[in-house]
């Protein structure tokens, strides 16, 4: 009896619940009209299985003693900074997500991955051939882009197979057919399952293509890899859900008109997410950047007022950063403007306060701009302080001194709190040339080599102690 049932449903598009009618506000989220109509499928097949009495053997429980400690195996990508992010490589039979901005250089990484491996798989006899499903761009944009890449003419020109496709299941077929070393899917939001309503993008199909392609990547024991669009709020276009359906999640991350590209494993089911890759976008697809510490440091004009040195702490590497900060009067209407670039805009304001009430420094009433350089994003706590002396020095109008790095939590009271990894920044910092460093007070720098005596290190307790020590002795009330 394989007959199926098919029944329609409404799915919210930003949270993926389920309702029987359509309703103008998400019951769950509270997004409104987000709710979409969707087709949904109940095989039989699916129905028993799950009712079903006898469980196959290995859907008993078994005692932890008796379960063998397999090794997972691991592919290379063909790019040394994606291998060491994933912990070694792709792990065959699992689902890799790259997610990013469009424009960011999603495709062009995929590509030189999947080039980089059919380079590798050329050279082995047994290895199979990369088949790239792209459902975005033509077969023949797909190869002057391979051409830019410096991929044709060479081994991927036999061991890379691709197909332009949004066919779900055409693409699974061809797959499995091929047996190929790794399935691209570029872009999980452009393919669709045939017989599902709702355009490709939307919560259903996305969810229903990657389900399917986990389906297809298990069975096989083929690594996927999918690429994926992420919004301007930072969420993966429509459903988070495609996070919990994947084994490992890569952001490209960075200005899309700058250079610069941070990559950050968000999930790792087979590794750490404790790892940045940073690349450089060139004429010829991305490049590894040898010193990640000073990538984002640039050559900048660190005399001026309002910049100051900080360095950031991305899992396990410190990455040394201006933060540049502009302050002017009121333009407009209305309350003041408060613009940010990879900065928290809630932490900006914090500090705006904390500088009025607790270091005397009254910006209140103006603009306030503050970036980071070379278009990297961080969350990190250390950042205030240099924040708020880069917010300082722009409204004062004078530089904060040259050489210097800037680090340290400011708390609503004021003070100035201990931030984790000092020693492994002020190492960095100290490699890099500066010779002084702006510090908490009893921060334990003792817990891993000894800082570089070149570095004089100028400890602050306060906001207030920093502001004085960055500006000389003349503080107090400003503005
Ligand atoms: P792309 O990989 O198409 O972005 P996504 O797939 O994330 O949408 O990258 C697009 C940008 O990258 C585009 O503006 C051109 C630039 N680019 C280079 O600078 N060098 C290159 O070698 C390639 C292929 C693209
Ligand atoms: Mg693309």
């Amino acid at each position: 009896m394989a007959r199926s049932k098919s029944a329609s449903q409404y799915v919210c598009q930003s949270c993926a619940a389920t309702f029987p009618k359509w309703e103008g506000q998400c019951r769950a989220c509270g997004a409104w009209n987000s709710l979409v109509e969707t087709l949904i499928r109940t095989s039989d097949r699916r129905v028993k299985r799950r009712s079903g009495t006898a469980l196959p053997a290995s859907s008993q429980p078994q005692p932890l003693g008796a379960l063998e400690a397999t090794r997972t195996p691991r592919r290379s990508t063909g790019i040394a900074e994606v291998d060491r992010l994933l912990g070694g490589g792709f792990v065959p039979g699992s689902v890799l997500l790259l997610g990013g901005e469009p424009g960011i250089g999603k495709s062009t990484l995929v590509l030189q991955m999947a080039g980089a491996l059919a380079a590798i798989s050329a050279a082995e006899p047994g290895d199979a051939a990369v088949l790239y499903a792209s459902a975005e761009e033509s077969a023949s944009q797909l190869h002057l882009r391979a051409d830019r890449l410096g991929l044709t003419g060479g081994p991927a020109d036999s061991a890379l197979n691709v197909l332009a496709s949004t066919d779900i299941a055409a693409i699974v077929t061809a797959a499995s057919a091929m047996q190929p070393s790794l399935l691209v899917v570029d872009s999980i939001q452009t393919v669709e399952v045939d017989g599902l309503d709702g355009p490709p993008g939307s919560v259903g199909q996305v969810r229903e293509s990657a389900i399917q392609l986990g389906a297809f990547a298990r069975e096989q024991g083929v690594p996927v890899l999918l690429v994926g669009h992420v919004t301007k709020d930072g969420s993966l276009a429509g459903p988070r859900t495609l996070e919990h359906l994947v084994d490992a999640v890569l952001m490209l991350e960075g200005d899309r008109y700058g250079s610069l590209r941070l990559l950050r494993a968000l999930k790792n089911r087979h590794g750490s997410t404790d790892e940045v890759g940073v690349m450089e976008m060139t004429a010829t697809g991305l490049h590894e950047v040898q010193d990640t510490a000073a990538a984002f440091l640039g050559s900048g004009h660190r005399e001026a007022p309002g910049v100051a040195v900080a360095a950031v702490l991305e899992g396990s590497r410190p990455l040394l950063v201006e933060v540049q900060s502009l302050v002017a009067p009121a333009g407009g209407m209305g309350p003041p403007r408060r613009t940010v670039a990879g900065l928290d805009a809630n932490r900006l304001a914090l500090l705006i306060a904390v500088l009025a009430r607790r270091g005397g420094v009254d910006v209140s009433g103006r603009d306030v701009y503050a970036s980071l350089a070379g278009g990297l994003t961080a969350s990190d706590p250390a950042l205030d302080l240099p924040l708020a002396l880069a917010i300082a020095a722009s409204h004062r109008d004078r530089a904060l001194p040259a050489d210097t790095l800037i680090c340290g939590e400011v708390s609503l009271l004021g003070e100035v709190r201990p931030v984790r990894g000092l020693d492994r920044r002020l190492r960095e910092a100290a490699r890099l040339g500066f010779r002084r460093a702006i510090i908490p007070t009893a921060s334990s720098t003792a817990s891993g080599a000894p800082i570089p005596r070149q570095l004089e290190l100028i400890e602050v307790a306060t906001l207030r102690d920093a502001l004085e020590q960055g500006f000389g002795a003349q503080t107090g009330t400003s503005g």
